[in-house]
């Protein structure tokens, strides 16, 4: 089905039970233990054996040998494969450095071998047997010294000009021009990256944690170099992915790899300290932003330079990418540089671009703001834009930023806040008020599903949609429930198998809405092969309470369909919606904090959301997304970074001991506020994504709550307590 906008009134708008906080369906499973990760799933699978990946203790240069001969004769070690003995492997296109590495090494913990073993204590004893001598290379490992090497890319379109950026900012009466840094993070999911291998024949079933399964089959086949069509994922349930999980990694093809060589199914979890450099990670940046505007607070020219790092053919942070639409200003300019670096690879992390970009142009905006003297939510308000700023003639499908900063000021009780710094205090502690705006694309992406009726009037859901902890399950059943006119125990869920239609997958919050859309779709159809079946008038046909009915003809489900039951399957498709529509979604946080006035200890006392998003499918588990969010953008705001050695190029603090992320106790008073928005131009569901627009500006709005409570701006993250002292 192609999407016309806008969307015409259709079932879903009755709400029976879309836009419900419905509980998650696969809650007890997951609370209970009993929802299956990769790692666990042997029930069908007998004789497996497990693998442990050998990691580089280099970060460039070359393997000069590997003598695995002291590792074959340890106890129970079946196989060990090397990409001397693994044959020729390709590069999956989400990829950047090769899975299994050598003799070229690409970055510290590349992989370079895997042993296989009857037990995993067996497997890890026999790893550390392995010897490798290398030949060391001299490598690039620190951003501020490679600054001035960095490339424009054309990600983010380079740089791009609207109006005269230079002239107008050399001409504007008040002028910012401030630097800022976010350091590398790492994705820190609770589930580690695992892996299940079976081969039948030349047939390949993976059990893997990933978040997009058709991407995730089509490069396990380019790496192995066999038909995507012998190739099977499976990955109903994934405890986190954040990012790390939307490409295959050294896990699935390891375990595909050690499976062949062993002639058994083999498993693999890739050790907590050793994801943080064999995997990716959100890369650091250096984003330099200057705004100029008149007195009473329009700006005229507003630029916005990043630079990052990554492996030769890696892409760059792209920072710039909100600052591109979301404030006004005739005259703009931004800039995404990308250095080489041989840290181990960077990429997609919850929010890529937009996360780390808007730490830094959020600060930029409360600093002018104070400049001015204008309250910063007014100089926000000001700003405002209902129009792309570099095409006019392209609007937003809805763009209610104003409304989430005016109704969050009143809710969090703004007017209290001094605008001089360090002037509040409660004992011990001086107190700030923050505030931050969100911003974060809608993307929106084909998805396909199958709905099957059967006789009994119960309806089947078949997509490989993932569900990485964020509700896919429940908002799917929520509309195809609703669609077919059933309660929600009527219906099933099937998730997360590449046997199944190919979806959106879970990734740039283009997940929910899109997928949910395809499911819409695949019930259209059912409904009129349902009505065809029975002589129905399709445009007349009420579905409700397990019954279709025209008029006074009634029948249920199950008798409409008979014995046999009926299929549909078909895609939502989005053509140029995104050319013609600026689709986004808003947020205004807003940030209480503590800072102890002789420690400078930080504490996060209280914290709003308000978000703007189109319709929200269920409003349960879309709190707990920006709720989750949130928590992120403390972590990054006051205690996430991944220290490097410039040395030797890697991340020290490798495992959760070292990389601090937020515990209950960090986590103070979190509310979340959704405006009651309908998209009709986002797709027929009229929602937009959620899952990642609750992190986008959060940690900005702490920095500046500190700021507010203390007179110390800080412009590089995160704002540990001696950057305050
Ligand atoms: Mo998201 S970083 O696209 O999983």
């Amino acid at each position: 089905m192609k999407f016309d906008t806008p969307a015409t009134t259709n079932p879903i708008d009755q709400l029976k039970i879309v836009g419900k906080p419905i509980d998650r369906i696969d809650g007890p499973l997951k609370t209970t233990g009993q929802a299956p990760y990769a790692y666990e799933q042997n029930q069908e699978v007998s004789g497996v054996a497990y693998g442990y990946v050998v990691g580089s203790t280099i970060a460039k240069g070359r393997i000069i040998s590997i003598d695995t001969e002291a590792a074959r004769a340890a106890s129970g070690v079946i196989s060990i494969v090397t990409a001397e003995t693994a044959g020729p492997l390709g590069l999956g296109s989400m990829n950047t450095a090769k899975l299994l590495g050598g003799p070229e090494i690409d970055h510290y913990h590349q992989a370079i071998a895997v042993v296989v073993a009857e037990t995993f204590e067996q497997a890890r004893a026999a790893a550390q047997k392995v010897k490798v001598r290398y030949a060391k290379a001299v490598g690039k490992f620190d951003l501020v010294a490679e600054r001035a090497n960095a490339k424009l890319t054309n990600e983010g379109r380079g740089e791009r000009l609207t109006g005269d950026f230079r002239t107008a900012y050399a001409a504007a009466p008040h002028q910012l021009d401030e630097v800022y840094r976010t350091p590398d993070q790492a994705h820190a999911m609770m589930e580690p990256h695992a892996s299940m291998a079976k081969w039948e024949g030349d047939k390949l079933t993976l059990w893997t944690a990933n978040q997009m399964i058709d991407w995730g089959r089509g490069d396990v086949a380019k790496t192995l170099g066999i038909p995507k069509a012998s190739v099977r994922l499976i990955s109903p349930y994934i405890g986190g992915g954040f990012g790390g999980k939307l490409f295959v990694r050294s896990d699935a093809v390891l375990a595909a790899l050690g499976a062949r060589a062993a002639k058994r199914p083999v498993k693999i979890a890739l050790p907590r300290a050793f994801i943080f450099n064999n995997t990716t990670h959100r890369p650091a940046t250096i984003q330099r932003i200057r705004i100029g505007c008149t007195p009473d607070g329009k700006i005229t020219a507003i630029g916005h330079e990043t630079w990052s790092g990554n492996l030769p053919g890696g892409k760059p942070e792209n920072a710039t990418q909100q600052t591109q639409f979301m404030y006004a200003g005739p005259n703009r300019m931004t800039a995404t540089r990308l250095a080489v670096l041989d840290l181990p690879e960077g990429n997609a992390m919850r929010a890529p671009g937009e996360a780390p970009g808007l730490m830094a142009l959020e600060i930029a905006m409360d600093e002018m703001a104070e400049k001015l003297g204008i309250d910063p939510v007014e100089f926000r308000i000001i700003n405002d834009v209902q129009v792309d700023p570099n095409a006019p003639e392209r609007p937003y499908s809805q763009r209610q930023l104003i409304k989430c900063l005016r109704d969050g000021a009143a809710h969090f009780g703004w007017s209290k806040r001094s605008a001089v710094p360090g002037k509040s205090r409660d004992g011990r502690w001086l107190v700030g008020m923050g505030v931050g705006a969100g911003y974060r694309g809608n993307p929106v992406a084909k998805s396909a599903a199958r709905v099957r009726l059967d006789a009994a009037g119960k309806v089947t859901v078949e997509t490989d949609m993932t569900d990485i902890g964020t509700g896919s399950y429940t908002i799917i059943a929520q509309t195809a429930a609703e669609m077919m006119g059933v309660p929600i125990d009527k219906v099933i869920v099937r998730l997360g198998d590449s046997d199944f239609p190919v979806s959106a997958g879970s990734g740039g919050q283009w997940g929910a809405n899109s997928s949910t859309s395809g499911v819409y779709a695949a019930c259209v159809k059912l409904r009129e092969a349902v009505c065809k079946a029975v002589g129905f008038d399709a445009s007349k046909a009420q579905f409700a309470d397990g019954r279709v009915a025209v008029g006074k003809k009634s029948l249920s489900l199950g008798e409409a369909v008979g014995p046999k039951g009926l299929v549909a399957e078909d895609a939502i498709e989005f053509g140029d919606l995104s050319k013609k529509y600026l689709q986004s979604t808003f947020a205004a946080h807003f940030v209480e904090v503590g800072v102890d006035a002789a420690t400078a200890e930080i504490r996060v006392r209280r914290m709003l959301a308000v978000c703007a998003a189109g319709r929200i499918i269920n409003p349960k588990s879309a709190r707990s997304q920006v709720i989750g969010a949130m928590t992120m953008g403390v972590g990054g705001a006051i205690m996430e970074e991944l220290a490097v050695d410039t040395r030797h190029g890697f991340f020290v603090n490798h495992d959760l001991a070292g990389y601090e992320v937020p515990v209950h106790g960090d986590i103070p008073h979190q509310d979340v506020i959704f405006l009651d928005e309908e998209d009709p131009i986002s797709s027929p569901m009229k929602a937009r994504g959620i899952g990642e627009l609750g992190l986008c500006g959060v940690s900005a709005a702490i920095a500046n709550a500190i700021y507010n409570a203390t007179g110390v701006r800080v412009r590089d993250y995160p704002l540990t307590l001696d950057k305050l002292i």
